[in-house]
């Protein structure tokens, strides 16, 4: 009989590659002891096969499930039956899955109908808010419920897990991967910057969550609008996510102006260079209000609630929501008051030393 442990890491869009690349490629290295089985629903399709491609990741499968405007019920029938099918086919010692996407829980939810133990990485973040963020919050609950191993990133996410009865043996703080990702990309930890040689200060920004699509996305664009208008110096960088919903709207409100660069999304190598050139980020994302506190940038969510309160905490990280008076005022200051600005530039590492990945992958080998 093998001794060896075999795993079936399931992804289907941009971030869950990106966290879950330090695990693939980590267990791939310890072939003794894993055998590491890949399967992406391909929830997204540009967007997953560009960090694929970074990451130089083989796929075993691939589920291939994306339409265009894809509404939830279809991501959700569609990944449930592709899943289904691959596990019963592969039968994994562990099923993997990470976040809070419909891929994550579709993939625990197929595991179970087989009996198949659910690692969960990325558990217990949470708004306490089931629509905020949609379906996300709601997913991430059910996947508690079915999930066998709790990989929280934080204390705070472990004590969201006690708190709704998960057995504190089956939980393990190790950090998010997704700060793996981003030293195993920097190379080390990061660094300073240099101002830039033009005195240009960049604006970054991204914003794709369902619940900004419409009008919430309408005031964002006028914000940024706003904030160029009023500030010569200031250059706007915009890498638009492919969701048609996002595009319409920023294409058609931002796609006329000097100082407004709007593109596709970036290669993550190029997006972490980014976001090191950036003087301020203005996202939904809740990868970069992970990210941002390493790399000690000013973020401001376009959100209502946030479940990472540990990088406002840390105060690099400030919840501004999708109003566009109070974006521009909280943009505006940061551009205007250099005490205020270097009070929430400073680099801290509330989701762990980059050692996430090793920690869990110790843990699925015992
Ligand atoms: C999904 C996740 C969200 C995650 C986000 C990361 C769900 C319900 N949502 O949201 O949790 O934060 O990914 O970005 O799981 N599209 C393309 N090419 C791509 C990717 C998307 O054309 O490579 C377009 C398609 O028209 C697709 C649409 O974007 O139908 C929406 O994609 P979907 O995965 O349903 O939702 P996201 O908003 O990307
Ligand atoms: N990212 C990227 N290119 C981009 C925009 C984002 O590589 O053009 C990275 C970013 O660094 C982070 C992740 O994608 O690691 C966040 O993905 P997204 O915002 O789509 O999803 P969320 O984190 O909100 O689930």
């Amino acid at each position: 009989m093998s001794t060896k442990t075999k795993i079936l890491i399931v992804m289907g869009t941009r971030p869950e590659v990106i966290k879950l690349a330090p695990v693939v490629i980590g267990a791939r290295k310890r072939p003794d002891e894993f055998e590491t089985v890949v399967v992406t629903t391909s929830q997204h399709r540009e967007m997953l096969d560009q960090m694929l491609e970074t990451f130089q990741i083989a796929v075993d499968f691939d589920l291939d499930i994306m339409k265009p405007n894809q509404d939830l019920r279809h991501v959700t029938t569609a990944a449930l039956d592709g899943l289904h099918g691959v596990i019963g086919q592969v039968k994994p010692d562990w099923v993997i899955v990470q976040g809070d996407t419909t891929t994550t829980f579709t993939g625990a939810l197929a595991a179970f109908y087989h009996q198949v133990p659910v690692a969960h990485v990325e558990a217990g973040l949470r708004t306490h808010d089931k629509r905020q963020p949609f379906p996300e919050e709601i997913n991430r609950r059910l996947t508690t419920q079915i999930a066998d191993a709790h990989f929280a990133p934080t204390t705070l996410s472990r004590e969201n897990l006690i708190r709704e009865g998960v057995s504190e043996d089956a939980i393990w703080v190790t950090g998010n991967t997704g700060i793996d990702a981003l030293f195993l990309t920097l190379g080390s930890e990061p660094g300073e910057t240099a101002p830039s040689p033009t005195g240009e200060r960049r604006l970054l920004i991204t914003a794709h969550r369902r619940e900004n699509h419409g009008e919430p996305m309408e005031r964002v664009c006028r914000a940024v609008l706003r904030l160029v208008d009023e500030f010569p110096d200031l250059h706007a960088l915009y890498p638009v996510h492919l969701s048609p919903r996002v595009r319409d709207v920023v294409f058609a409100l931002l796609g006329n102006h000097p100082r407004i660069e709007l593109g596709e999304p970036l290669e993550y190598r190029r997006f972490v260079e980014e976001m090191n050139r950036a003087h301020v980020i203005l996202t939904d994302s809740g990868g970069i209000q992970e990210e941002a506190p390493s790399l000690g940038k000013p973020v401001l969510v376009m959100r209502e609630t946030t479940e990472r309160p540990e990088g406002v905490d840390a105060g690099t990280v400030r919840l501004v929501g999708t109003d566009e008076e109070r974006i521009y005022t909280e943009t505006a200051r940061l551009l205007n008051d250099d005490g205020a600005y270097r009070e929430m530039a400073r680099a801290s590492n509330p989701y762990g030393d980059g050692r996430a990945s090793e920690k869990i992958l110790a843990a699925l080998a015992r």
